[in-house]
């Protein structure tokens, strides 16, 4: 999604600091990129395409100034081109915003500044705003005035930063799309996302809905709508700006599998007491939940599920929805805790169902791997997956540590007989996980199947949700027809496609009644000559129905599910290195979907 850098006090640095944060930023998924500065004048320059073209339309360019801002877009209103590229200007050119988010009473503001004369270049909901900055100045606001009289007329969700001609400052406001502010000597930063300014500052302060921010050569303040200063913690980033590059790694999807093992230590880090058998949930208190919703969208969706099944087993009603069906038709609540799973924090289908959630009374929490997020400073309680920072579009490190974390709130929140057992196994699982990644023979099959016309991926119970998360990885990263199915559904429609063209992928853990079940499963669509992958810990005879065996060992069933889960995350990944795709950066998809 769209992505905001400002910074004002690095000088002749000001450009090349904005295009790094922007190259910072590529990896929440854009279309077109741009930048302006301002000194006496505005200047700008805007590409659609990669950074790389606006790298290269800059050595032609001529921008000057030490306040600058600079956006990533991924189009909603209108197409990737130039013109609809930010940042947008006024009819003088003295004005340029960039912005993320929606403005939903764009096209009456619209007709209004066309109708007194105004000329629109761009087909965005964006281009309002300079425009109402400039009526606002030529009426005699100052720029900060003119700025805060704009925002006031807009409806939707924003974080937009401007800059005025002859006024060295960047001027800010976010409503229900992020903004941080990072903070070094002598200069400060504006952003979407810290990465965009990690390697400078770990310092960060970061902005609630309805303030404004002022960043000039004296430094930064933060006001409420009523222009009245707010008092702001500064937080301190706990991460490397070394987490952020690829470490030799060919992409970051990659070097984010192999993370995972480390991640789910720092996941379970001083929150597992193996003497006592018992978790500590940091500080969230008692909650016995009587009921549970979750409320979460693709990857966390999926770690939605499995979680909402952790809570049923041990006795306590949960169901899993996705947020963008739950915040348009809320069902009923009672005193279910509503959870939210996201690890941006930012998706905007699931801080709308968490919002909805909260106006109907219930207690909020949210599961998420972004401290400061917007959905961890809404909800009532956050949980973090302690992940560390997660560059490539797909999620990978961030699933496995969602189903650890999960796993941690339901032995702290319920009792659970074998809970000794579950611990047993998630203090094995970063040694079992590494062990996958070392051996998996993932890649070989992958080098098989990679011309398939579809792959489909089947799980029961716990690995249902696995074989869903197969299915998106793949899809998400080869662009290959790929679909995850409870195995018994199979039967009820999908097996007309199953051909000797379709590679069944099927997730086989334990050998109780739904792993039988399963391998009577596996047989159907072996009788129908499907290639067969089977994901197992060789508990039942599987095998003797599968073309190949991608092991993992027994373990708790919890634990399997994150270890079958490795193998068809490297499978994914093995099949988009073998098509050539851009895997980091899938066509079409973004990091941090902040509109609905
Ligand atoms: C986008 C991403 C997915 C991600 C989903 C939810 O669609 O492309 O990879 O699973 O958002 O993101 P969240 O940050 O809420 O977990």
């Amino acid at each position: 999604m769209c992505g905001i850098i400002g910074c004002v006090g690095r000088g002749s640095e000001t450009l090349d600091t904005l295009v790094h944060g922007l190259s910072k930023l590529e990896y929440r998924g854009y279309d077109s990129a741009g930048v302006a500065m301002a000194d006496e004048r505005v200047s700008l320059c805007k590409k659609s395409g990669k950074i790389e073209d606006l790298r290269d339309a800059l050595e032609s360019a001529t921008l000057s100034g030490s306040v600058g801002i600079g956006h990533t877009r991924w189009s909603t209103h209108g197409p990737p081109t130039d013109a609809n590229s930010h940042p947008h200007q006024d009819c003088q050119g003295d004005v340029a915003v960039v912005h993320n988010g929606i403005i939903e009473n764009y096209q009456s503001l619209r007709d209004e500044l066309v109708a007194a004369g105004h000329t629109f270049t761009s087909d965005t909901d964006t281009e309002v705003v300079p425009h109402l900055i400039e009526d606002a100045l030529a009426e005699g606001a100052e720029p900060e005035a003119a700025f805060r009289q704009a925002i006031a007329r807009l409806e939707g969700s924003y974080a937009i930063a401007a800059v005025v001609a002859g006024t060295e400052a960047i001027f800010a406001a976010r409503h229900d799309s992020p903004l941080v502010l990072g903070l070094d000597d002598g200069a400060t930063y504006l952003a979407s996302d810290v990465p965009a300014f990690r390697d400078f500052t770990d310092q960060v302060v970061y902005l609630a809905d309805g303030e404004f921010a002022r960043l000039d050569d004296a430094g930064w303040e933060v006001t409420d709508s009523d222009g009245v200063s707010v008092e702001k913690d500064v937080d301190t980033i706990e991460w490397d700006p070394e987490e952020t590059g690829k470490s030799g790694y060919d992409h970051y999807m990659i070097k984010e599998i192999h993370e995972q093992p480390r991640a789910l230590r720092q996941c379970l880090r001083e929150r597992v007491d193996e003497m006592a058998g018992t978790v500590d949930l940091d500080d969230l208190g008692d909650l016995s939940p009587t009921g549970v919703q979750f409320v979460a969208c693709g990857t966390s969706y999926h770690a939605a599920l499995y979680g909402a099944h952790l809570f049923r087993e041990a006795g306590i009603p949960a169901q899993a929805f996705l947020a963008s069906e739950f915040a348009t038709s809320v069902p009923p609540i009672g005193d279910a805790l509503v959870i939210g799973v996201t690890q941006s924090g930012e998706t905007a289908d699931t801080l709308s169902a968490l919002r909805a959630a909260q106006k109907r009374g219930a207690r909020t929490l949210v599961v998420t791997n972004t401290v400061g997020s917007t959905a961890a400073r809404e909800c009532d309680h956050a949980f973090y997956i302690r992940a560390g920072p997660e560059i490539g579009v797909a999620a990978s490190k961030t699933f496995s540590s969602q189903l650890a974390a999960l796993n941690l709130l339901t032995l702290g929140m319920t009792n659970s007989d074998d809970a000794r057992e579950v611990i047993n196994a998630l203090r094995e699982l970063p040694g079992d996980l590494q062990r996958i990644l070392d051996e998996s023979r993932a890649e070989d099959v992958a080098e098989m199947y990679a011309d398939a016309g579809a792959y489909f991926f089947i799980g029961r119970g716990l690995q249902f949700p696995v074989a869903l998360e197969g299915a998106l990885k793949m899809k998400e990263i080869t662009y290959k027809h790929a679909e995850g199915f409870a195995a018994g559904e199979l039967k009820h429609g999908p097996l007309a496609l199953v051909t000797s063209e379709t590679p069944v992928f099927t997730v086989v853990i334990g050998d109780d009644e739904k792993a039988r079940k399963t391998v009577g499963n596996v047989k159907e669509v072996e009788a129908r000559d499907a290639p067969v992958v089977a994901i197992t810990d060789g508990q039942t005879d599987v095998h003797r129905y599968a073309d190949h065996v991608l092991e993992i060992p027994e373990t708790h069933e919890r634990a399997a599910a994150v270890l079958a889960n490795a193998h068809l995350q490297l499978l994914s990944y093995h099949t988009a290195a073998k098509l050539g795709r851009n895997i980091d950066k899938p066509r079409n998809l973004a990091k941090s979907v902040t509109v609905e």
